[in-house]
């Protein structure tokens, strides 16, 4: 923690506390409240975390103002354009750009655990075919704690790298198994001669019956997906990791609950709500009815893939996946494509509209990548399991480092209670 350079002052019924402040490398400064309740008796209230700091971090730092996103310092655009999936991973499990040998050795450790053990193929058998890809990858992740015991204590440094390779390099395995089960095909096995994106896309895509060569252009925009999606502080399935890691809950079952998270419309599942509303739209003329509906206040319909709770301003992420949408779609010549068509409108209309510019609301990195993901030939129901995929890294970091915080407490939020005072047990002949 920086050293406490100023403090806040605070009046209740006449009487002062100081509460000191803390300056970051970046962002707002914080004021500490850690010991308000014992100094003042009083919480402090803010639901959903609008205003509050649940820990410090030194991975990602995003100014909303800007529209600006570092993975340890370096900004998403230039990663984006510079690096590949495997090296962000490096970047954000170890906080510096691997040496040659480093990536070499990294990316050997990943290939060689992609594949999970035989007896787990089991387990997809329990559920029905029409089963979302995400309930499947949930029970799964989770199950995975049931196979791999040798890296579950998390007090053991080498037993969390180990789970942190093993999670990074499954994933994709479990979401093309997840998939194949859904539409009645055979599993792939992964491939050691692949890199991570080709790997994911030829168990997802390749069939027994045929050779399956994958096309770079493709590899090449699946690899940009996994790395836009790879961490963003602390949003709310990230913060879930945190949340359950802090109990001692091993590294397996937390990643599930993160899966579980990012799986609602308001978070992960924002991609899929965001192209079955696109395509809803369907034609450019019918924009205008959708824009009325999200700025109706007594409509629940919103736009999908617009607003951000910290982005006010444009989501880099979405710059650069309407770039490649442009790029892959043209490449694979469906640059016609009637719902890039229609989201770009949207864009524009939406954008020229002052209800969204006075509450600052951008197209954020849903609004884009399911365009993308559904010209690459997956159905919507595969969109937030490969966002899943992405973030793994993400709440691996984030856990790594909370877990190796010497400071690091169990999470237990107080409450506001509003609920009734005591009173005695009525007996039901008396009530
Ligand atoms: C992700 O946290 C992260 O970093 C998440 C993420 C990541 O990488 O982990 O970036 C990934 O989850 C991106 C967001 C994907 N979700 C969507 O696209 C769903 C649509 N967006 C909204 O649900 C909303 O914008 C949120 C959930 C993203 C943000 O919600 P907030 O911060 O709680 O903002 P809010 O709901 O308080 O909205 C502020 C105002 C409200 O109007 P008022 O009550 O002030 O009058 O803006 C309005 C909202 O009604 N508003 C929208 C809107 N989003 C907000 N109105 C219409 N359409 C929208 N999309």
């Amino acid at each position: 923690m920086s050293e406490v350079k100023r403090v806040a002052k605070l009046e209740i019924d006449g009487k002062t506390y100081e509460l000191p402040m803390h300056s970051p490398t970046a962002g707002p400064d914080v004021i500490d409240i850690r010991k308000l309740y014992a100094d003042a008796g009083v919480f402090t209230y803010d639901p959903g975390y609008t205003s509050t700091a649940s820990c410090d971090s030194t991975i990602t730092f995003i100014d909303g103002d800007k529209g600006e996103l570092l993975h340890r310092g370096y900004p998403i655009d230039q990663l984006a354009e510079k690096s590949h999936y495997l090296e962000v991973c490096y970047l954000l499990l170890y906080g510096e750009l691997p040496s040659p040998a480093q990536l070499e050795d990294f990316e050997s450790r990943v290939t060689n655990h992609t594949m999970i053990h035989e007896q787990m193929h089991f387990l997809f058998r329990g559920f029905r075919r029409d089963a979302h890809p995400m309930a499947i990858m949930v029970g799964v992740v989770g199950a995975l704690s049931a196979f791999y015991h040798d890296s579950t204590d998390i007090a053991d440094p080498w037993q969390r790298e180990v789970a942190s390779i093993r999670l990074i390099a499954k994933m994709p395995t479990i979401a093309a198994m997840a998939f194949k089960y859904t539409i009645g095909q055979p599993f792939e096995y992964p491939r050691n001669d692949l890199d991570y994106a080709s790997n994911f896309l030829r168990m997802c895509f390749a069939v027994p019956a045929e050779n399956y060569v994958v096309n770079p252009i493709l590899s090449r925009a699946m690899d940009r997906i996994f790395t836009l999606h790879a961490d963003h502080e602390q949003n709310a399935s990230t913060s879930t990791v945190r949340l359950a890691s802090s109990s001692g809950a091993n590294p397996f079952a937390c990643v599930a609950a993160g899966i579980a998270c990012l799986w609602g419309p308001a978070h992960g599942g924002a991609n899929q709500a965001c192209l079955e509303m696109l395509q809803e739209i369907g034609t450019p003329d019918r924009i205008p009815e959708y824009i009325a509906r999200a700025k109706d206040k007594d409509d629940p319909f919103r736009l999908m893939g617009f607003g951000h709770r910290v982005y006010k301003n444009f989501d880099p992420r979405a710059k650069v996946m309407k770039q490649s949408a442009d790029e892959v779609l043209e490449l694979l010549g469906v640059e016609n494509n009637p719902t890039l068509q229609v989201a770009k409108e949207l864009e524009r209309q939406a954008l020229a509209d002052p209800y969204f510019a006075e509450k600052k609301l951008f197209p954020n990195v849903d609004f884009y990548s399911g365009i993308i993901l559904e010209a690459m030939g997956f159905p919507t129901s595969m969109f937030t399991p490969i966002f899943a995929v992405s973030r793994t890294i993400g709440w691996i970091s984030q856990w790594k480092e909370m877990i190796a915080d010497p400071q690091l407490k169990i999470g237990r939020p107080r409450q506001l209670y509003k609920g009734a005072t005591l009173r005695d047990y009525v007996d039901i002949e008396k009530r």
